[in-house]
């Protein structure tokens, strides 16, 4: 968050910050949220904000309220003047979407009608929630999460039994069925499902000892791929978290500077092992993880690559096609080949057998097995980022959630890499697409930064994703992002 706006003067100093929306300063139009914070002097009141207020245009959205309330939520913890939750407004603010919700749902199917409905129903889960926090009794709030220890621990455990799948879509199973099936006691599998139906992940089915699916719930079957974001939500977070005293105790309290003797690897029990050195040990974990990276729900993962919608919009490169030779794009680290696909699928000019996609051994073996007829087509290739690029002098190399798993020293040594292997081309570009760190800390944000810690890697902003690339032999050219969004591209020539 930049301060758009400062003001000192003998009495106060005024500070203000843009905080979402977008806006064109040189026509004034469009729709942005501001908040103030007034502070006084050190010498006057010890430096205390005797103020804070935010502000929006009316024209914005009405969704922008909450994130306002996100906005200024952290910094009321280190304020003395904090100004008390109002809960009479977040109360008729909730009533009022709630009524737009179900306006919503009375307006029928019409083409377009519903386009709001997400964000709306996340909006209302927001308010209701931190209404929730703000008024619950405090002790109610420290012991919620202790329900959430054992709501992760058995949603983890059904789904690695694959214990939803045995769940009829439409209709119930008993426990003593769904037991049996699992080879597990009746009693134990009882106990899980408890939990998981006081939480209301699981609904009772019409006779007692039966259960069913929840909206919920759906999600955990295994043919749905946020089945394995959440495997690895739980095996890249919580199983390492649950370590976090002895291994600080360990290792020191800081970062982890490498891939070895993290979190993560001190989490699963080999403290030697890098990453992908633990996952071949788990296999099934390491292929959740391959296919957890192709789900749309990641973050990114619905990025338009190309068109208006596009935050970086590659359509230059289907243009530069013909008047180049070779390989026009090399998808360094590109899984599945997830990102390749959307890339010729939205430029067609950048035809398949000009595109090159990279992994690790084993995931391009995979990628040859169940890669699609596109996919197929692209030049498969195994190598290792860490060392010498060998597909020298393609016009983009494109590096995305990449970066964010390493240290900055490793960051900038596979960044060097693709420096190297850059043609003189004043075009030829890397391209870095990853989740970026917030200047407003919001939970989700900070997951994935906790995950990536984990892992000893980090999210970065515009200015330390501009230290690894100028380190690295880059100049970025341009960095883009867009407020209160966490994706970021930023796009890199030699320098
Ligand atoms: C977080 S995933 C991102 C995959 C893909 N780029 C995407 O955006 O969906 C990281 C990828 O890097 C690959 N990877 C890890 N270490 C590697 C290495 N040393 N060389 C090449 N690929 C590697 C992993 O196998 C995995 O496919």
């Amino acid at each position: 968050m930049a301060a758009e706006h400062f003001r000192s003067t003998p009495d106060q100093i005024q500070l203000a910050f843009f905080v979402d929306g977008s806006w064109d300063r040189s026509t004034g139009e469009g729709a942005f949220a501001v908040v103030f914070y007034k502070f006084a002097p050190r010498s006057k009141d010890d430096g205390k904000c005797v103020e804070m207020a935010w502000r929006m245009d009316p024209a914005i959205h009405n969704n922008y309220a909450e994130l306002m309330e996100i906005a200024v939520s952290p910094r009321n913890a280190n304020m003395t003047a904090t100004p008390p939750f109002n809960l009479v407004k977040a109360a008729e603010t909730l009533l009022e979407n709630a009524r737009r919700l179900s306006a919503l749902g009375e307006s029928g199917s019409a083409p377009g009608v519903n386009k709001d409905e997400e964000s709306l129903r996340r909006s209302i889960a927001m308010t209701a929630k931190k209404i929730a926090f703000e008024t619950a009794p405090a002790i109610d709030v420290v012991k919620a999460d202790w329900v959430v220890f054992a709501d992760a621990a058995a949603w983890n455990l059904f789904m690695e039994w694959k214990a939803f799948d045995l769940i009829p879509l439409d209709g119930s199973i008993s426990i003593a069925d769904l037991a049996s099936a699992l080879s597990a006691s009746e009693s134990l599998v009882s106990r899980i499902a408890n939990l998981l139906i006081a939480v209301g992940k699981l609904l009772p089915g019409p006779a007692p000892g039966t259960i069913r699916h929840s909206r919920i719930s759906l999600l955990y079957v295994s043919s749905n791929t946020v089945s394995a974001l959440a495997s690895v939500a739980f095996g890249n977070g919580m199983k390492p978290y649950a370590r976090w005293p002895e291994y600080f105790a360990q290792y020191g309290r800081q970062e982890p500077e490498g891939q070895r003797h993290t979190p993560f690897s001190y989490g699963w029990g080999h403290p030697d092992l890098a990453p992908w050195e633990i996952k071949a040990l788990y296999p099934s974990y390491a292929s959740t993880f391959t296919k957890a990276m192709k789900s749309r729900q990641i973050v990114g993962g619905d990025m338009p690559v190309a068109g208006p919608a596009a935050l970086y919009d590659l359509s230059w490169v289907g243009d530069e096609a013909a008047k180049k030779e070779g390989p026009l794009v090399v998808d360094v680290g590109g899984g599945l080949g997830q990102l390749l696909k959307d890339v010729v699928t939205a430029v067609p000019a950048m035809t398949p057998d000009r595109c090159v996609l990279q992994d690790r051994k084993e995931v391009i073996d995979e990628a040859r097995e169940v890669g699609d007829e596109l996919i197929q087509q692209v030049v498969m290739m195994d190598h290792d980022f860490h060392t010498e690029q060998p597909v020298k002098g393609a016009l983009v190399y494109l590096l995305r959630r990449i970066l964010l798993d390493y240290s900055d020293k490793l960051a900038t040594g596979i960044l060097r890499q693709l420096a190297d292997a850059l043609p003189d081309d004043p075009k030829a570009r890397v391209i870095i697409m990853e989740e970026r760190l917030l200047d407003t800390p919001v939970p989700q944000n900070c997951i994935v930064d906790l995950v990536m810690l984990n892992l000893g890697g980090k999210l970065r902003n515009e200015k330390t994703m501009g230290e690894i690339a100028t380190a690295a032999g880059l100049k970025v050219i341009k960095y883009y992002a867009k407020p209160g969004d966490p994706t970021c591209v930023v796009e890199c020539a030699k320098a």
